[in-house]
């Protein structure tokens, strides 16, 4: 994993590589940790969060399928909201807090959840896995506004996620086990 406190600090230059333009710092706060950008040459304003996320940081959990805001592949959590990285400029997200999933710790609820809902045949929640990481962001914004989501509310949260391999009703399962175990640690 890079060092993210050193992934951009090199001089800035203008388009002319005159040294003339007016250098831009960014710093976006990604899984607990500050890291600085400066907008050209380290960044242009057309990359996206997902861009900068999976290849200058290396947080390749989040997957880019569509690249154009339709499969959730790349969700995130943005100050506690999910977001669909590939949807959202690196430069609106300055001074926000980003999570991935290598963010979340391994004993999270949504993680457990996901893990134990994996077993081959009906009712698993992965068989590829390539749409996991979307889905299991997903479901921890959710469970962060609504712990005790109905399958009906589960079912709407995700609707914007896609599984090629069709392993929605396992998904459900998932979130919703996933909300029981938050209940169950806040009552031991
Ligand atoms: S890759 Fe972002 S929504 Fe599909
Ligand atoms: S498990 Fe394959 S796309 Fe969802």
């Amino acid at each position: 994993m890079p060092n993210k406190e050193n992934v951009v600090t090199r001089g800035a230059s203008g388009p002319d590589g005159t040294g003339a333009a007016e250098p831009r710092d960014i710093r976006i706060r990604v899984n607990g940790s500050w890291c600085s950008f400066r907008l050209e040459p380290d960044l242009s304003a057309s990359t996206t969060l997902s861009y900068l996320l999976r290849e200058k940081l290396g947080f390749t959990g989040l997957k880019v399928a569509c690249d154009e805001g339709a499969c959730g592949a790349c969700t995130v959590i943005e100050d506690g909201k999910a977001v669909l990285s590939c949807m959202v400029l690196a430069v609106e997200a300055d001074g926000h807090d980003i999570t991935t999933i290598e963010g979340l710790p391994k004993d999270d609820p949504v993680v457990e959840a996901f893990a134990e809902q994996s077993e081959p045949g009906y009712g698993t929640a992965m068989q590829c896995g390539y749409c996991t990481p979307g889905f299991v962001m997903t479901t921890r914004a959710l469970l962060n506004a609504n712990p005790t989501p109905t399958l009906a509310e589960v079912k709407d949260a995700l609707s914007g996620n896609i599984c090629r391999c069709g392993c929605y009703a396992g998904i459900a399962q998932a979130a919703l086990r996933a909300s029981a175990k938050i209940a169950a640690r806040r009552s031991a």
